[in-house]
């Protein structure tokens, strides 16, 4: 992908102050950790249930599921903290052999919390790996080559896996069945994203007011790191342009220099709705007709930029395809 787009959901890696910045705001306990209120209630039990036992029993496995930006990693944070246990963190791609696995697994201790992002991408012979051992604790490993190779049989100490993913369908399904806890996080509602947004001005000591909060609330596509990376851009121009106090002339004149709609589409999403509706008008649209279209991986369209415009109701999915929706082409004058 070329340009950096200001709403995507991923995280700018090559943008250390944006790394930085995330880690400060993250939250680190379920007091700080706004909405997701059922989610919550149900891990908090959880996890309560765990300290109560006492008994050298982990808590269940945990998959989190739902589009990036959500709060998944900062979750596996949370839970991990809120239990009093380590935290090791890795990601499907990055445990490229079985052996990899095994000597992460033969370092944890009793408790500790094992998060692997990205979950779906795990290699085969990785994730059968992880079958024995987030059911019964076991490592099945194989020692030597050919003929003289034997099979052996390793206790592991009792841990918690937590899964986060942003398809659960690409998860197979002996994967997925081990999982105890299985939740999905759902968009914000607009009051959570903006007590986010004024949670992040006082620790990033900027002074906001309410209506400049609603504003941006409304721009932000009820995803707190687009929330978190819009207000980070709204205060710059606070700084150049103003007094550095955020109000709501400077959020209106920062969120037009982004071109950032009133539904929080960027300039990206209307080039893919508007060349969508000249090219099919009603027709429905294939992923990769529609990643041909705008030159984007259709990974990225499914995983990133879609599933927003699913939940505004601009697009819909049908099973020949996606279908610009009479609301897109409303809000795009196109109708
Ligand atoms: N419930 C929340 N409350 C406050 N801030 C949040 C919440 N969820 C996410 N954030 C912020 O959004 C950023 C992105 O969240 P993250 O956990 O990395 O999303 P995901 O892993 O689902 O892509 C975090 O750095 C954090 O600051
Ligand atoms: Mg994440």
């Amino acid at each position: 992908m070329g340009i950096e787009r200001i709403i995507d959901t991923t995280t700018h890696k090559d943008d250390q102050e944006e790394q930085i910045i995330e880690k400060t705001l993250r939250p680190t306990n379920f007091a700080e950790y706004i909405g997701q209120q059922r989610l919550k209630n149900n891990l908090k039990l959880a996890i309560d249930a765990v300290k109560k036992r006492d008994d050298g029993t982990a808590l269940d496995h945990v998959l989190l599921y739902g589009p990036p930006g959500l709060g998944k990693t900062t979750m596996a944070n949370v839970i991990a903290h809120e239990l009093g246990a380590n935290l090791h963190v890795t990601s499907g791609p990055a445990v490229e052999r079985a052996a990899d696995l095994a000597s992460i697994l033969t370092n944890l201790q009793n408790g500790d919390v094992l998060f692997i992002d990205e979950i779906h991408r795990l290699r085969r012979t990785v994730e059968e790996m992880l079958y024995s051992a987030m059911e019964d604790f076991k490592l099945d490993i194989v020692i030597g080559k050919g003929p003289a190779a034997r099979s052996v049989r390793l206790d592991l100490p009792h841990f918690t896996v937590i899964g986060a993913t942003t398809r659960t369908g690409s998860l197979a399904g002996p994967l997925r069945d081990r999982f105890g806890i299985i939740h999905r996080l759902e968009y914000y509602k607009e009051p959570e994203i903006e007590q986010i947004i004024n949670r992040t001005a006082k620790i990033l000591d900027v002074k906001i007011n309410p209506e400049a909060t609603k504003l941006l609330a409304t721009r932000s596509r009820l995803t707190p790191r687009i929330a978190n990376r819009i207000f980070k851009r709204v205060r710059d121009y606070a700084d150049v342009n103003g007094d550095g106090i955020v109000d709501t002339k400077i959020a209106t004149s920062a969120l037009e220099l982004m071109e950032i709609d009133d539904l929080g589409l960027d300039p990206a999403d209307r080039n893919m709705l508007t060349l969508m509706i000249e090219n099919y008008n009603d027709r429905p649209v294939g992923l990769n007709t529609i990643a041909a279209l705008t030159g984007d991986e259709p990974s990225t369209i499914e995983d990133y930029y879609e599933p927003y415009l699913l939940q505004l109701g601009l697009l819909e999915r049908t099973p020949r395809g996606r279908l610009v929706t009479n609301k897109a082409k409303k809000h795009l004058n196109m109708l």
